[in-house]
């Protein structure tokens, strides 16, 4: 089997080859590529890889390039984790919307929306790479924003799926607050990457009993403490947000918080810098511990079972993954992305049914996936009009007045990333 990982020079990759290294039963590779632009990150990080396999007795090879048709020919999967412009436009991304009151966020609002049009043309431009060496490949998209990124895969007909650590996040924390093993918890997951809600919290699988609402009387603060939001809403709610609806609910306060602080990704940056001194010794042999501090907490669990799903069904039979709507919230055309629990396997993902969601919700839902339709158009196509229109439809945004200083601001900064500007 052979994997390949672009973006591979990222410094989340050792911890991904730890999870590879860990669980080399359920996903038996034989080659790994790493392949990246950035060479000398690229030799630092796949020298601790190599490393990290060594001292686990991974008896596969690991190679990193540069180039990418060589690197991902033949790979039976690839994984996306790129960010294109790196910290530095992520930097960006995190602060001239604060300018005009609205939050500064890689993912959400206006932030999102430029990180979509530097990132689409990308991975367009590699999923092309890959289908032409192997049209049977998987493509598993980490990198954001998923859900647009993702939809603009299927939608130029790759054969993709994308993926995000925030379900198996909540999955291994109930697992702890409950005292039972990860395994046994599965979460009735729904609504949008970065825009989810876990409506029920089920011990054994899809059809097991409900424990959401002791789960929030023995441990609200523990669930509500790690979000940021206070326990009296999330009772209120009798769901369980992401950690990303703070961005909405608490919209205002964030902006004010924003303000007062380094933005996210310059202290990511230091973290990295740090990181890479680290992974340069040549007596480190493990992921270290600082890589913890970052968001990316179990991505390599799920990677790893996905893959292992897609390739030879040997994952968990059900996961949180971002695929096509296919009629499973009505309210939706079927051609959106969403993220929800499917089944997974060698032919690929199917949801499973979702009840209709709450309206407290399911507007909110309706109203970012016409606004990442939106963005798609302006990623694929292009003109300060279509960002116009996009920043409009998003809910955090939605007065002229402000989508216009936006779009100002958002072709301004990343000019040298947009083909068209
Ligand atoms: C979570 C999200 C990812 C995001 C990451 C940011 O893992 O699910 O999509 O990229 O957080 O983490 P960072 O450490 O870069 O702020
Ligand atoms: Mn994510």
């Amino acid at each position: 089997m052979k994997l390949a990982v672009v973006g591979g020079g990222s410094t989340y990759t050792p911890e991904l080859i730890d999870g590879f290294a860990r669980m080399r039963d359920t996903l038996p590779i034989e080659e790994l590529v790493l392949v990246d632009p950035a060479a000398g990150r690229l030799e630092l990080v796949g020298g601790l890889a190599r490393r990290i396999f060594a001292k686990q007795g991974h008896p596969g090879k690991i190679v990193t390039t540069s180039d990418v048709d060589s690197g991902v020919a033949g790979a039976d999967a690839v994984l996306l984790q790129l960010r294109v412009g790196g910290q530095a436009a992520r930097e960006q991304d995190e602060t001239w919307p604060l300018e005009c009151g609205c939050v500064g966020q890689e993912t959400t609002g206006a932030g999102g929306l430029a990180k979509a049009l530097r990132t689409v043309p990308v991975v367009l431009d590699i999923a092309e790479r890959v289908r032409r060496t192997n049209p049977d490949a998987w493509i598993i998209d980490f990198t954001n924003p998923v859900g647009i990124v993702t939809r603009a895969l299927l939608q130029a007909g790759y054969k993709a799926v994308g993926l995000c650590n925030v379900a198996i996040g909540f999955q291994r924390k109930f697992a702890r607050l409950l005292d039972v093993v990860p395994s046994e918890v599965h979460l009735d997951h729904v609504g949008l990457n970065h825009l989810t809600w876990e409506t029920a919290v089920r011990l054994g699988g899809p059809e097991g009993e409900d424990v959401l609402p002791r789960l929030l009387a023995e441990h609200g603060d523990a669930v509500a403490g790690d979000l940021r939001m206070p326990r009296e809403l999330i009772e209120r709610l009798g769901v369980v947000p992401s950690y990303y609806l703070r961005y909405f609910y608490g919209h205002d306060e964030v902006v004010r918080e924003l303000r007062t602080k380094p933005s996210r990704a310059a202290e990511v940056a230091e973290m990295e810098k740090r990181l890479l001194e680290m992974y340069g010794d040549p007596q480190l042999d493990e992921k270290p511990e600082l890589l913890a501090k970052r968001g990316g907490a179990f991505y390599s669990e799920a990677a790893v079972d996905l893959a292992a799903s897609m390739l030879s069904g040997a994952g968990s039979p059900y996961q949180v993954v971002n695929t096509y709507n296919n009629g499973t919230l009505s309210f939706l055309p079927d051609d959106a992305v969403i993220e929800v629990q499917a089944a997974v396997g060698t032919k690929g993902t199917a949801p499973l049914p979702v009840g209709g969601p709450d309206p407290l919700y399911a507007g909110l839902i309706a109203n970012v996936t016409a606004y990442e339709d939106l963005a798609l158009e302006a990623a694929l196509r292009g003109g300060r009009e279509r960002v116009f229109r996009a920043l409009l439809s998003h809910p955090l945004v939605g007065q002229y007045e402000y989508a216009e200083k936006l779009t100002d601001r958002l072709i301004a900064h990343n000019r040298e990333h947009l083909a068209w500007a």
